[in-house]
Parts: structure tokens; sequence; C-alpha cells
């Protein structure tokens, strides 16, 4: 049916078979030599909620490795899935930066077909606020005292 052409192929993918969800431990912390910083965030519209672990070099604020959890819809875990993706290998103040946007556009198989129905498009959301919330608990700061970046849904 149309509704069901409307998610991508990647989007199908990491809904069955997401390749970053699991947690991180303080034992992986200690073995890559980073800080374990756990987020929660729920979103109050469907009250889902997703948790994401990040490893990050207090060095050089590289986020070395993040994995996710998800009470959400297909929608949220191929999004959490990706946002994951998209942190590991940048420093905390790039990963802030990703928007929903951003992941929803890395899930497109086509630069120019969205890659999930515009209804869904708010379960995109949680995985940015989730990187917001993790960047304030990493340096204990309040989350409203960072830049909000633009979203869509
Ligand atoms: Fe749910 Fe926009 S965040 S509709
Ligand atoms: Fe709640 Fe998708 S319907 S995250």
């Amino acid at each position: 049916g149309a509704l069901w052409e409307n998610y991508s192929q990647k989007v199908a993918e990491r809904m069955d078979n997401p390749k970053y969800r699991g947690e991180l431990t303080e034992e992986d912390a200690a073995r890559l030599g980073g800080k374990l910083v756990v987020a929660d965030w729920g979103a109050e519209s469907c009250g889902d909620a997703v948790r994401l672990y990040w490893i990050v070099d207090p060095a050089t604020h590289t986020i070395l490795d993040a994995r996710f959890k998800s009470f959400g819809c297909g929608t949220a875990i191929a999004s959490s899935d990706m946002m994951a993706e998209l942190c590991i290998g940048k420093t905390v103040d790039e990963a802030v930066k990703i928007t929903n946007l951003d992941v929803e556009k890395a899930l497109r198989d086509d630069p120019d077909t969205p890659a999930v129905p515009s209804q869904k498009m708010h379960c995109s959301v949680m995985a940015y606020d989730v990187i917001k919330q993790a960047v304030a608990l990493y340096k204990g700061v309040d989350r409203e005292s960072l830049e909000e970046e633009e979203i869509v849904c």
C-alpha cells in the first residue's frame, strides 16, 4: 500500500536490525579510557523513551563509542540507531549540532525522497533531544543553556 512505500530501505533495515542497539558500561569506559555518559529522554506526545550511552575521551571530548535503548516505534529505533552512528567520532560540541533532519537525511535511500512519512518525522526528534541531554550531562550544565538547532517535525 501507499504508506508502506513511504519508508526508505535504510529505515526498514535499521528498524529490524539496529547496529547500535545495546548498552555501554563502566568496564567499556575503562577499556576505552573514556567517561561513560548515560542520558534519558522521553517524548511527551507519545510516551516513548530513549536512552543514549556514550563513552567520551576526556582529553579531546571525542565520542569514542555510542549505543542506545528505546521504548519507541520503528521510526524512533531507526532514527536512534542512525543518530548513534553519526555521534561516533565527533566531539560533543559537533554532536550537539546534529538535528533530527540530519538523522532523517542520513536514512534516505535517495537524497530527494524523505526516509519516513511526514507524520513520523516527530519520532526522530527524540534522537536529537537525547543528544542534547547527553551533552548537558557531560558538561555538567543545564540542557536549557545549550543552543537550540532548528527542528523539523
Ligand atoms: Fe512530536 Fe513534533 S515533536 S510532533
Ligand atoms: Fe512515538 Fe514514534 S510514535 S516515537
